[in-house]
């Protein structure tokens, strides 16, 4: 992001609904003690999971890459009563920063942490329809996540997938200029806008933000 896009990003979060204390703790320890602290979803986008949700009210929610819990907290806004959020993370050294974020939000109860490698857990669990799934793991294997996810998404259901334009590169994709990881997630998007299946959109939002739903 160039700085008026920082600018105007940070103007649209002083006019958008506050960050609950919780959230804004966990974004603020993240700042302080975790390299990349940019991968965290953020106050905006996380204002705009915590929306979507909650007009799904949905029951079983998948977050694809925990970090430090944020994106999960956010979800977890939105679920039906009794209703949980499945968060998967490789990385165990991040479990006691999930777990204190966690901990000191309303949501411990209903966020389970699944420490795993996402896509072979996905590939072990066919059975579940989630109702709405948060895709921001490794970029390079988006287009794997999406083959095994397809199968699995109810009607109606959310897919939203996370850095689709991969810092404006994904207009390299094809060219010289492109890296594998571009190739990766314009493979991803060109995959996931031919599905008959699905209406997707995508939002020229921070590193691109890809919304589809599975079609009734
Ligand atoms: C961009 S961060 C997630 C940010 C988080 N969703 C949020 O909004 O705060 C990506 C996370 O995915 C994790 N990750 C990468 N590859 C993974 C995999 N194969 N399975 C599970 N987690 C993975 C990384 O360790 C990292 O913590």
């Amino acid at each position: 992001m160039n700085l008026q896009e920082e600018a105007l990003l940070d103007y649209c979060g002083r006019h958008s609904s506050a960050e609950p204390e919780w959230l804004r703790n966990c974004n603020r320890k993240t700042h302080l003690k975790h390299i990349n602290p940019r991968m965290l979803s953020g106050h905006i986008q996380g204002r705009l999971l915590s929306f979507l949700c909650s007009l799904l009210k949905p029951s079983l929610v998948l977050d694809i890459g925990t970090f430090t819990g944020y994106s999960a907290m956010c979800l977890a806004e939105g679920l039906a009563p009794g209703g949980k959020v499945i968060t998967l993370e490789e990385d165990v050294e991040l479990e006691r920063s999930i777990s204190e974020n966690i901990g000191a939000s309303p949501y411990a109860n209903c966020i389970e942490m699944v420490f795993i490698d996402a896509l072979a857990w996905l590939k072990e669990h066919p059975q579940l329809q989630p109702e709405l799934v948060y895709l921001d793991a490794d970029k390079k294997r988006y287009a794997q996540y999406l083959e095994v996810l397809l199968p699995m998404l109810p009607p109606n259901s959310l897919l939203i997938a996370d850095n689709t334009l991969w810092s404006g590169k994904v207009l390299d994709a094809g060219t010289a200029a492109g890296d594998a990881d571009t190739a990766a997630i314009d493979q991803f998007n060109k995959l996931l806008a031919a599905q008959q299946k699905m209406e997707v959109f995508m939002l020229p939002l921070r590193d691109g933000l890809t919304i589809a739903r599975k079609k009734p």
